[in-house]
């Protein structure tokens, strides 16, 4: 059975000191008995606090980024094998600030997956389309086009080690979510692109995990649905109550 997962991306919010309280009140009202995989991603600085606050407590820490090199004169860049090192569980990758800031296309993105994967370093990888491409009603054709240009052209993929994000774009940051209905609607439609790739087994293990203004008020409804598997949450994933709310209601 594929696993239920609530991601909070800390993105450029928070100092040390906020990070690190952070993580405490996570702690303190987390309930470890919920069948849920709980991760949190501070930023680079603080991550080896982080793993080591979260030791034991059975939430992962995730990087925001990485490198698509193992070692070498890459100023400013951080590799898989550093992040190892201090026990980071994973990488979001194909986040849209990413591709739309940095230009991380998705050459790009495919070698950080490949390196990722092949270093058994597990990828929560996003996709999603722009508020033109909704209008227009090219979302599934977009989301299509990412998955055809990076995941899929590795031949051999492991649910546990990738989990698919669905971000609309649109619904970023925006206090606009997806309805559960449209959430649904993609998730299957992904779901079924990943069965013709990879066949039913792989697709029905695979995590695909909803992203976009995901709020304690709306998670459940978004939650409930079939094929969504939880949710990557950016903004209320700074307040630790609403997250927990979040992890909560799945
Ligand atoms: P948001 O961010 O919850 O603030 O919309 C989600 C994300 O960027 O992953």
């Amino acid at each position: 059975m594929r696993k239920k997962i609530v991601a909070g991306n800390w993105k450029m919010n928070v100092d040390l000191n906020e990070s690190t309280d952070l993580i405490k009140s996570i702690k303190k009202i987390y309930d470890h008995n919920i069948d849920v995989e709980v991760c949190i991603a501070p930023s680079f600085p603080f991550l080896k606090e982080s793993t080591e606050l979260c030791q034991g407590e059975k939430i992962k820490v995730l990087a925001q980024n990485v490198n698509d090199n193992l070692k070498g004169a890459f100023t400013g860049e951080v590799s898989i094998h550093m992040l190892k090192s201090i026990n980071v569980d994973g990488v979001i990758l194909g986040h849209s600030e990413r591709r739309e800031y940095y230009n991380e296309d998705d050459d790009l993105l495919l070698r950080k997956l490949k390196v990722s994967l092949k270093n058994n370093f597990k990828v929560y990888f996003c996709i999603g389309e722009s508020l033109e491409d909704r209008e227009k009603n090219n979302h599934f054709e977009k989301v299509k086009n990412q998955l055809d240009k990076t995941v899929f052209k590795i031949d051999n993929i492991d649910p546990e080690n990738l989990v698919i994000a669905y971000e609309p774009i649109w619904a970023i940051g925006t206090g606009l979510t997806a309805s559960p209905e449209q959430a649904q609607e993609i998730h299957k439609y992904i779901r079924n692109l990943l069965s013709e790739r990879y066949g039913k087994k792989i697709s029905d293990n695979t995590s695909i995990i909803y992203g976009g203004s995901v709020k304690p008020n709306s998670a459940r409804d978004i939650f409930e649905k079939q094929d969504v598997d939880g949710g990557l949450i950016g903004g209320a994933s700074l307040s630790p109550q609403d997250f927990i709310d979040i992890v909560r209601s799945i």
